[in-house]
C-alpha cells in the first residue's frame, strides 16, 4: 500500500440503507471523523442497482424506512404499498439532504482492500484507483446481496446479443420492444421482472431451474385511511416490527394449522391470498416449523398455480415445487403465473432440458437451442459473504477473512469476526438480516454498533474483536436456529450459499428471530460487551467479563 493516507476516525463502506445510518450515528451522536466509500455514483446500495423491469420492494412501504427519527416519520409519505426503486431512492435522498450526509460520502470509490495494523491499531483501506485511508474503526455496510451472481455457462462471451444482470441494471434502462428475450432465473427478481418483460418483448423465453412458490403482492396506490392510521400509529407499528420475528408490521397467527378444521384453514388460506404479500407466511404459528403444517399452506398455492396457468405442461412445471414454502425467500408478485398465459412467453423446464451452453445465436439446452436477441440473469447474488470476500481483508498476523471463512462464516452475532479488530459488519452472516425486514435489522446493527464504538471510547478500550471460543459458540446457536425450523430443507437455497458453486454450505442468517436477536444483544452489551475481547490504550488484551454464556 502506497501513497498519503486520510486519517479518519471511522470509515464506512457502502452507501444503502445501512451505510448513511451508520454515518449519521458514527459523525452526528458520537462526533467522530467519518466517511463513506461507495462504488456506485450515488446513493442507495440495493435500489441504485436493481432496477429491473418490475423491481419493487416486498415489504411494506409503510414499515420499508427507518423509524430513528420522529420527524423524518412525520414527513415522509409512501404512494403505494410497494414502492419501486424511484420512490425508494427519493426517500433515501430525502434522508440524505435531511441529514447532510452526502459531505461525507465518496462515491464511484470501490475499496479493494483493507488490512489491519495492529503496531497502529489501525485499518488501512485501499480503493480500486489507489487512495488510501486509515481509520481506527472500518464498519462494512456491504449489504447482503450487492454481488452480482453471474453463473458461469459456457459460452457466454460468444452470445451475439446484449446481456444484463438484473442486480446491475444499466441506469437508462433496456429497450425489449420487438426482442426475443430469454430470462435465466426465477426466485423474487424473476419473477417480478418477467411480467414486466412480456409486456414489450416479442417473445420472452423463461428458464427454470427450480420452480418457486409465489404469492400476489395486490399492489395498490395508498388510500387516505390508510396513511391516516399510519400517521397515527407510528409507535405501535414500531412496537409491533421490534416484537415480531421478522420485523415486518403484522404478527403471525398464534394457532397451529391444524388446531382448525380444514375448511377453516382454507378459508384463512384464502383470504391471504386475497390480500395478498408476505403476510400470507404469517397464516399459522407453524409455517415453517412443522412439515405436515407447511404442506397445507404449499399444497394450497400449488392449487392456485394450476388453476391460473391454462397450458397444463407448463403448469405442472411452474406448480411441481421440490422444497417446503417459505424455506427458500418467498416471493410476491404481479400476474407472474398469468404471464405463461401469454401467447408470447414460453417456459423452459431447466430440470428437464438442462442449459449445455450460450451459443451466438441463443441458449441452446440438451433438448434444442433457443433463438435470442437478449439474456436477462435474474440469477441472484453470492450472498452475505461475497460483497466481504470481494474485498483483501486482512486482520491480525496477516489472517484473511477467506482463510478465516474458509470453511463458512465465523462471526459473533453477525457483528465481529476473531482476528479482525475493530472490524464491525452490519448485517454480517449469523445474524437475522436477509431473514427480516432489513431496515429493522439494519438500525438494530447500526445503533448496537454505535454504541459499542461509544462505550470503548468512554472506558479508554482502544480495541475490540470477538473472542473466538464467544464466535464458536454462536456459530452453533445459528445452526441450531435454523435446524429448530424448514429453512434448511431447502438444499439449493442462497440462505445455505448453495447457489454459487465452490461455496461452503453453511445457513447463514440467525434464524432465532430479530427480537430475541436483540435482546440477546443488548444482553451482551449490558454485561460490558462479554464475548469480545477489549484492550485498554496501552494495554494487554484482556477477555470481557466473565465470557461467552
Ligand atoms: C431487488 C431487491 C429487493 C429487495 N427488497 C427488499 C424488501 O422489500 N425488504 C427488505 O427488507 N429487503 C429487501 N431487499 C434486501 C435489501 O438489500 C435491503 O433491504 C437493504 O436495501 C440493504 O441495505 P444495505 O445498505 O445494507 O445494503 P445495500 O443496499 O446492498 O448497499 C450496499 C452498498 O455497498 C456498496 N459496496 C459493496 N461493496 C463495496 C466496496 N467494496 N466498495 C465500495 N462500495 C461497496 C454497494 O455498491 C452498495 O451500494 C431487497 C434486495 C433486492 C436485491
Ligand atoms: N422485494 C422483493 O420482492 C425482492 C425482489 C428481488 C430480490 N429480492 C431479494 O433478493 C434475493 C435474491 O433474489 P433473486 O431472485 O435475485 O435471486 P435468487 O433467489 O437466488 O434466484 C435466482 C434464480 O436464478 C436461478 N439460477 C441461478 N443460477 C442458475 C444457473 N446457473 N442456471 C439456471 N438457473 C440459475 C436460481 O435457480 P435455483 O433456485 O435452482 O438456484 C433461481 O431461480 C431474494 O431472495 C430477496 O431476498 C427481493
Amino acid at each position: 500500500m502506497s501513497g498519503p493516507a486520510s486519517q479518519l476516525d471511522a470509515l464506512v463502506i457502502g452507501a444503502g440503507f445501512s451505510g448513511l445510518y451508520q454515518l449519521l450515528c458514527l459523525r452526528d451522536r458520537l462526533g467522530l471523523s467519518v466517511k463513506v466509500l461507495e462504488a456506485a455514483a450515488d446513493i442507495g446500495g440495493t435500489w441504485y442497482w436493481n432496477r429491473y423491469p418490475g423491481a419493487r420492494c416486498d415489504s411494506e412501504s409503510h414499515s420499508y424506512c427507518y423509524f430513528f427519527s420522529r420527524e423524518l416519520l412525520e414527513e415522509w409519505t409512501w404512494s403505494e404499498r410497494y414502492p419501486g426503486p424511484p420512490e425508494i431512492l427519493r426517500y433515501l435522498n430525502r434522508v440524505a439532504d435531511k441529514f447532510d450526509l452526502r459531505r461525507d460520502i465518496r462515491f464511484n470509490v470501490r475499496v479493494t482492500a483493507a488490512h489491519y495494523d495492529d503496531k497502529a491499531n489501525l485499518w488501512d483501506v485501499v480503493t480500486e484507483s489507489g487512495e488510501r485511508y486509515q481509520a481506527r474503526y472500518l464498519v462494512t455496510a456491504v449489504g447482503c446481496l450487492s454481488a452480482a451472481n453471474v453463473p458461469r455457462i459456457p459460452g457466454l462471451e460468444s452470445f451475439a446479443g446484449h446481456w444484463y444482470h438484473t442486480g446491475q441494471w444499466p441506469q437508462e434502462g433496456v429497450d425489449f420492444r420487438g426482442k426475443r428475450v430469454g430470462q435465466i432465473g426465477t426466485g423474487s427478481t424473476g419473477i417480478q421482472a418477467a411480467p414486466v418483460i412480456a409486456q414489450t418483448a416479442a417473445h420472452l423465453t423463461v428458464f427454470q431451474r427450480t420452480a418457486q412458490y409465489s404469492v400476489p403482492a395486490r399492489n395498490a396506490p395508498l388510500q387516505e385511511e390508510f396513511l391516516r392510521y399510519v400517521r397515527e400509529h407510528h409507535d405501535e407499528i414500531r412496537e409491533v416490527m421490534r416484537s415480531t420475528p421478522n420485523g415486518h408490521p403484522f404478527r403471525i397467527d398464534r394457532r397451529k394449522a391444524f388446531e382448525v378444521s380444514e375448511a377453516e384453514r382454507e378459508a384463512v388460506y384464502e383470504a391471504a391470498w386475497k390480500k395478498g404479500g408476505l403476510q400470507f407466511r404469517a397464516s399459522f404459528h407453524d409455517l415453517v416449523l412443522d412439515k405436515a403444517a407447511n404442506d397445507t399452506a404449499a399444497e394450497f398455492i400449488k392449487r392456485k398455480i394450476r388453476a391460473i396457468v391454462k397450458d397444463p405442461k407448463t403448469a405442472q412445471a411452474l406448480a411441481d415445487i421440490d422444497h417446503p414454502y417459505a424455506a427458500k425467500r418467498p416471493p410476491i408478485d404481479t400476474d407472474y403465473f398469468e404471464t405463461f398465459n401469454r401467447d408470447n412467453v414460453t417456459l423452459v423446464d431447466l430440470r428437464a432440458e438442462p442449459i449445455e451452453r450460450i451459443t451466438a445465436a441463443g441458449i441452446k439446452t440438451r433438448a434444442r437451442e433457443y433463438a435470442l436477441d437478449m439474456i436477462v440473469f435474474a440469477t441472484g447474488f453470492d450472498a452475505m459473504t461475497g460483497p466481504l470476500l470481494k474485498i483483501d481483508i486482512r486482520g491480525r498476523d496477516g489472517l484473511t477473512l477467506r482463510e478465516a471463512w474458509a470453511a463458512g462464516p465465523l462471526t459473533y452475532l453477525g457483528l465481529q469476526v476473531p482476528g479482525f479488530p475493530n472490524l464491525f459488519t452490519v448485517t454480517g452472516p449469523g445474524s437475522p438480516s436477509v431473514l427480516t425486514n432489513m431496515p429493522v435489522a439494519i438500525e438494530q446493527h447500526v445503533e448496537w454498533i454505535t454504541g459499542c464504538i461509544a462505550y470503548m471510547r468512554e472506558k479508554g478500550i482502544d480495541r475490540c474483536e470477538a473472542g473466538a471460543e464467544a464466535a464458536q459458540k454462536w456459530g452453533e446457536r445459528v445452526n441450531a436456529a435454523a435446524n429448530a425450523t424448514l429453512l434448511p430443507l431447502a438444499t439449493h437455497s442462497w440462505y445455505l450459499g448453495a447457489n454459487v458453486p465452490g461455496k461452503p454450505r453453511v445457513f447463514m442468517p440467525y434464524a432465532g428471530g430479530l427480537a430475541r436477536y436483540r435482546a440477546i444483544c443488548d444482553d451482551i452489551a449490558s454485561r460490558g460487551y462479554e464475548g469480545f475481547v477489549m484492550r485498554r490504550a496501552g494495554a494487554r488484551p484482556r477477555a470481557a467479563a466473565r465470557g461467552f454464556r
